[in-house]
Parts: C-alpha cells; sequence; structure tokens
C-alpha cells in the first residue's frame, strides 16, 4: 500500500493495514457483539464472552466492512451485519470444539473444557439465533436467505467432516470441504453489503473474492497447523492429523509417500502422534515438497482472488481489499 497520503483516502498513518480503515465500525462491531450477549441469560453469557475475550481476529466482520464500502454502504446496518458474521463464526467454534473435544482454542481451554459441553451446545445454539434475530431487524430478505443457506452448507460440511475422518479423502473432496466449513463464510461476508444496497453484479464478483480468499486462507490454515508453534496458533500443532483429517498438505505428502511412511501417517490418523512423532511427519511434509506444494495452491487462489477486484474503480477500499489475499497467505499464525 501506498506510503504517501493520496487523494483517493486517509493519510498514510492510518492506511497502515486494511483494518485501520476500518477501525471504528469494527470497534462498534465489538460493542455490538458484547451488548447483545449481555442480554443473554449469564451461563450463556459468560461462555460468549470467554470466547470472544479470547483474542481472534475479527476478520469476518472486518471483510464484511470493507467489501460494504466498496459498494458504497457502511454505517449502522453494516455494524450489525459485522456482528451477526462474527457471531455465526463465535457460534461455529462453540459447536466445533465440542465436536472436536479440543481443549484448548485461542491459546486457552476451550469453552467446553470450562462449563461442558452440554451448556456449549446451547451457548452456541443462543448465539446463532442471535446472530438471525439481529439480522431479521434489517428485514431484508435475500440477507437472511444467504445466511439460511449458508449455515446449511456448514452444518453439511461439518458433517461431511466427520464422516471422513480417519479416511485418505480426494483432493477434490477436501477442497469440497474447506469451501464449505470456510469459503462459503467469507463469501457470504464479502456479498452482504453489496446485496443490501441492491448491488447484484457487484454482489456476485465479492461473493467469488470471499470464496477465492477462503479456500487461501483455509490452506494457510492447514499448513500452519504443521508449520507453527502451539503459542502463535493458540491450538496445539499437528492437530488436524490427529484428529485424521486429511488436509491438502498431508494429502500431497501422502501422494508422493512410500508405502512405509503411508503406514506412518495413518497411524498418527488412527492414534495420535503415540507411535509416530510430529518431527517426523513434518520432515515427510518437508521432503516430499508438500507444504510447497499447498502454498503454491493457497498463492494461486489469493491471486485469483485479487483479479476478482480489478473491475472496480480504484479507491482507497479497493486498495485494502487488495491487500487482504497476500496478507492471507503470508501470515504467520
Ligand atoms: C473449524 O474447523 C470448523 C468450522 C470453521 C465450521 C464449523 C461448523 C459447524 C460446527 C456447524 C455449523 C454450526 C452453526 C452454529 C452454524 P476445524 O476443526 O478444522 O478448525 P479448528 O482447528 O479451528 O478447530
Ligand atoms: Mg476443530
Amino acid at each position: 500500500m501506498s506510503k504517501s497520503a493520496s487523494p483517493m483516502g486517509p493519510p498514510a498513518a492510518e492506511a497502515a493495514t486494511p483494518f485501520a480503515l476500518i477501525r471504528e465500525p469494527l470497534e462498534e462491531v465489538e460493542r455490538q457483539f458484547l451488548a447483545e450477549l449481555a442480554t443473554a441469560t449469564p451461563g450463556i453469557a459468560a461462555i460468549g464472552d470467554y470466547l470472544h475475550s479470547g483474542g481472534g481476529k475479527r476478520l469476518r466482520p472486518a471483510l464484511l466492512l470493507l467489501a460494504a464500502e466498496l459498494c458504497g454502504a457502511r454505517g449502522p446496518k453494516m455494524v450489525a451485519l459485522g456482528t451477526v458474521v462474527e457471531m455465526i463464526h463465535a457460534a461455529t467454534l462453540i459447536h466445533d470444539d465440542v465436536i472436536d473435544d479440543a481443549a484448548i482454542r485461542r491459546g486457552r481451554p476451550s469453552a467446553n473444557t470450562r462449563w461442558g459441553a452440554r451448556a456449549c451446545v446451547l451457548a452456541g445454539d443462543w448465539l446463532y439465533m442471535q446472530a438471525f434475530s439481529i439480522a431479521l431487524r434489517q428485514r431484508h430478505f435475500a440477507i437472511l436467505d444467504e445466511l439460511i443457506r449458508l449455515t446449511e452448507t456448514m452444518v453439511a460440511g461439518e458433517l461431511r467432516q466427520q464422516e471422513m475422518a480417519g479416511t485418505v479423502v480426494t483432493r477434490q473432496q477436501h477442497l469440497d470441504l474447506i469451501e464449505a466449513k470456510t469459503a462459503r463464510l467469507f463469501a457470504v461476508c464479502c456479498k452482504l453489503g453489496a446485496l443490501s444496497v441492491g448491488r447484484a453484479a457487484e454482489a456476485a464478483t465479492l461473493e467469488r473474492f470471499g470464496r477465492e480468499l477462503g479456500i487461501a486462507f483455509q490452506m494457510v490454515d492447514d499448513i500452519l497447523d504443521f508449520t507453527a508453534s502451539e503459542d502463535l496458533l493458540g491450538k496445539p500443532v499437528g492437530n488436524d492429523l490427529r484428529e485424521g483429517k486429511m488436509t491438502l498438505p498431508a494429502l500431497y505428502a501422502y501422494e508422493r509417500a512410500d508405502r512405509g511412511q503411508r503406514r506412518r501417517m495413518e497411524l498418527v490418523m488412527r492414534e495420535g502422534y503415540a507411535t509416530v512423532g510430529l518431527a517426523e511427519i513434518r520432515e515427510l511434509l518437508a521432503e516430499t515438497g508438500a507444504l510447497e506444494r499447498a502454498m503454491t495452491e493457497a498463492r494461486e487462489h489469493a491471486a485469483a482472488a485479487q483479479d476478482l477486484l480489478v473491475g472496480f474503480p480504484p479507491s482507497v477500499w479497493r486498495e485494502a481489499m487488495m491487500a487482504l489475499p497476500m496478507l492471507a497467505v503470508e501470515r504467520m499464525h
């Protein structure tokens, strides 16, 4: 991004990161999220507060707000929609940790570890329905329709993930899965602002941008699961394979591995790192070029996302959106 103040936007200091541009509405999303949560029964509010205060990148509302600006949509309605997507995201994380029986999330004991699965299922339900309640206040059927179809896709994706756990999946099965569990939400975030101001053509392009960005983001997530540290990730490393999930780097390594190495990977998928250590798996991923291959693919999706923005008139918002795909693939956590 340009270092000098540009006639298209704010001074350089503010343009330092794409998120600096939407700092204020993003803070309003934070306030609304907490205010909505405060209306819940205390047991539920505590769980929601705990997850929310544990950190998180607030990527989905940020994406929604930036994409909305690209279509001239801003103000309280966009803040409300930002809150909606962050709440849906929070609900899915709470439910996902129950399903995965995860012990750690965002660097702390997961909510299910502290409050138990039963309370967490209910807290996830509440967050999810509150998100719909906020969305309903907008009286915009196309937006509700998007959110309903999004949920159906995410639920189906999560179920498929459970069914496929412990098995060696095809590349296409894996791509369909990351589209359902991550990229659809990104796509919806990107199109809601355009939809709310009736800009159908832009909504369709931004949806495709969000999809490409989401795929790139998830591919990098799956690479970081092997390469980053637990401190940086806020969750255990090497977790996907331990949970029996064959992600893209694992799939590529498996493809080039010999019989013995394949057996060792299958063993991790069955019993975790009891017999085969994470170091051995990391080495296999490096030596088969799997990490590089997956990273190249992530970069291709990031570049495809950027290409989709060229038709929008130049603006500080377009520049910020253009920067997101590379930030997603170059991130360290
Ligand atoms: C994380 O995957 C899971 C998701 C992003 C989707 C979860 C979806 C659901 C639980 C179903 C929908 C539920 C509602 C309330 C709409 P992961 O386990 O690979 O990631 P992780 O390592 O961060 O846990
Ligand atoms: Mg999980």
